[in-house]
Order: C-alpha cells, then structure tokens, then sequence
C-alpha cells in the first residue's frame, strides 16, 4: 500500500494555477524528496495533502483511503511553516500543550519520547523564543510526531540550518522511518542534503510532476565522467573536444569528459600530445546536476 496516492490533483486560486494535473505516489517508508523552484506548487500540494486548503479537482489517497477521512487525517503530522508555539512557554509546556489539544492520554511520556527522537532531552526547560531555528524546527517536528503519525509532511525543514543544524535533522528523519514507521514527505531546494536521505524523488515543475525516481534510479541515470586537471588547460580542453563528444569545464577548474571510455584512455591519448595529466579520476553527477540538466531539457535550452 501506498502511504500517498495522488491523481489529478489541481488548485486554483482565481486566475492563478497553483497545482495542474499533478500525479504523485509515495510508498510506505519512504523518504520522499519533494523538489522544485520557488512558485512550482510544493506547498500548495503539501497544504492539500494535510487537508489545509481544498483541492480544485482531482483525488488525494492517503494509505488507501480519501485524505478527508477523520482515521486518515489523525494519521497525518505537518509542518509547514513555522510551528505554532507560544515564546515565552518552555519547549516542555509548548509540547505538553499541543498533546492536550490532540487528547493524548499519557501526555508527559508522549513529550519526553518525541524530545528524544528530536534531540533535544536536554533542552525541554528552554523558552521557546530562546531556541535557536534548527531547534525550534525540531521543535515543529516533535509537535508534528505527538500522537504517532504514520506521515509526516514537512515543508522546507533544513532551510536556513547550519551544517550542525541539518546534520540533525538528518539523523532525525531517517530515525523517524527507520524507527517509528513513518513516512516522511519533504520538500526542499537543498539538493545535496536530500541526496543524503531521499529514498525517492517527485520533481515539480510548473504545478505537475515531472518526473518521479527512487534513489537507485537517480543513481543510474546520473552520468559518470572523468574529470581531470592537466599542465595546458586550454590545450588540453581544445585536445579532448576534439576526440569527444561532450567536454566540459566545471566550478572547480576541471576538465569534465562524458563519453570517455576510461581515465586510461585519456591519459594515453594527452601523452601521446604531449599533455601531462596532474589529476584524474572518474566521479558522477549528482541529484543537483541532473536537476539542473532537467530543468535546461524542459525550457529547450
Ligand atoms: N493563497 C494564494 N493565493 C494566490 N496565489 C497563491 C496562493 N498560494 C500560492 N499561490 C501561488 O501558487 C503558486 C505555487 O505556490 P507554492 O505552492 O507556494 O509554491 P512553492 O511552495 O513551490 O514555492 C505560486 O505562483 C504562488 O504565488
Ligand atoms: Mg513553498
């Protein structure tokens, strides 16, 4: 069973098409990295997927059943935007408080379990005002976890986090699937931090999905090349365009070759003109290139 089957989905606001025609599945377990530029609909989505704003048309499934369904909606924890907590209440009464909301029975054992899956034991007495923004947005996820969600829907959570601050959030969203049996949905631009806990990948584009991948078929369509750096840039760059088919130059001043066979070849190949290579080795593009590169396809560049 799918934890999120979406057919069709649309939302308008007046004039404005948000979301047209967008088909989604998320299967159970997955950590789904939800990708696309400013304004392509990844909130719109989620806000309907949570049940916040009403779909235009089309058909929203949540673990086989509609997603208006009360059993099905009690299933489902969000964060989008920042969580609603009061700033001068502690981390601890913020939580106690969102359990009281939701009815939860053994409150206080509910509040200490999600801290920890949040990393944050040692912060409950905190203000919430005083927390820093990876905090407050594991304090969002904690509320998001009280009265254990089986989906988890978050929106940008690792924007504006230090390195320290998404290693966390990493570490948690993968503890959130791997040990509670969670879902997660989750969008972000930060493409090399998804990368390091995607299992799947849904990319929007203009309010529809354009292309939907797990990880080990990301994996295989990212292009290898080798990449090297020699004595004569420009003539080595000059050399292998002439042997190759696509020779490129990267950020970090290495020649990239795509269609070479091996570094070997290359190596063989510079020599024999009297080029010396200083650096080689082969290496793969990534989620962020291969954005990039479906992005260009789409606009015909
Ligand atoms: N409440 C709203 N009223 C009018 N237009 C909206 C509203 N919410 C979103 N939009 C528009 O819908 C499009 C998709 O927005 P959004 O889902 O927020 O994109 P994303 O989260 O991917 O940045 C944007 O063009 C945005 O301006
Ligand atoms: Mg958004």
């Amino acid at each position: 069973m799918n934890a999120i089957e979406i057919r069709n989905l649309s939302k308008n606001f007046g004039e404005k098409q948000a979301v047209c025609g967008l088909n989604m599945t998320v299967p159970m377990g997955a950590i789904y990295g939800f990708i696309g530029e400013n304004g392509s609909g990844k909130s719109t989505t989620e806000k309907m997927i949570c049940g916040l704003i009403i779909p235009s048309g089309g058909e929203i499934k949540l673990f086989g059943r509609a997603h208006t369904d009360a059993d099905v909606r009690a299933k489902v924890g969000v964060l989008i935007e920042a969580p609603g907590c009061f700033p001068n209440y502690s981390v601890w009464n913020n939580l106690m408080l969102q359990a009281a909301n939701l009815s939860i029975p053994n409150a206080e054992e509910e509040v200490r379990k999600v801290l920890k899956t949040v990393r944050m034991e040692g912060a409950a007495s905190n203000k919430y005002k005083n927390c820093s923004l990876g905090m407050k947005q594991r304090i969002g996820i904690a509320m998001a976890l009280l009265g254990s969600p089986a989906l988890l829907v978050l929106d940008e959570p690792i924007n504006g986090l230090d390195a320290d601050g998404m290693r966390i959030m990493r570490e948690v969203l993968v503890d959130v699937t791997k040990n509670h049996g969670c879902t997660v949905l989750v969008s972000s631009h930060i493409l090399g931090e998804l990368e390091k806990i995607a299992t799947h990948y849904g990319i929007i584009r203009g309010g529809k999905i354009i292309r939907e991948m797990t990880a080990a078929e990301l994996d295989a369509s990212c292009r290898t090349y080798v990449a090297l750096r020699a004595s004569d840039m420009e003539k080595t760059k000059t050399l292998l365009s002439c042997k190759y088919l696509r020779v490129e130059e990267d950020e970090s001043e290495c020649i990239r070759v795509y269609d070479a066979e091996s570094p070997e070849e290359i190596v063989s190949y510079l020599y024999e003109k009297g080029v010396t290579v200083s650096e080689i080795g082969t290496d793969k593009i990534g989620l962020e290139e291969y954005y990039i590169d479906l992005m260009k396809q789409k606009e015909g560049r």
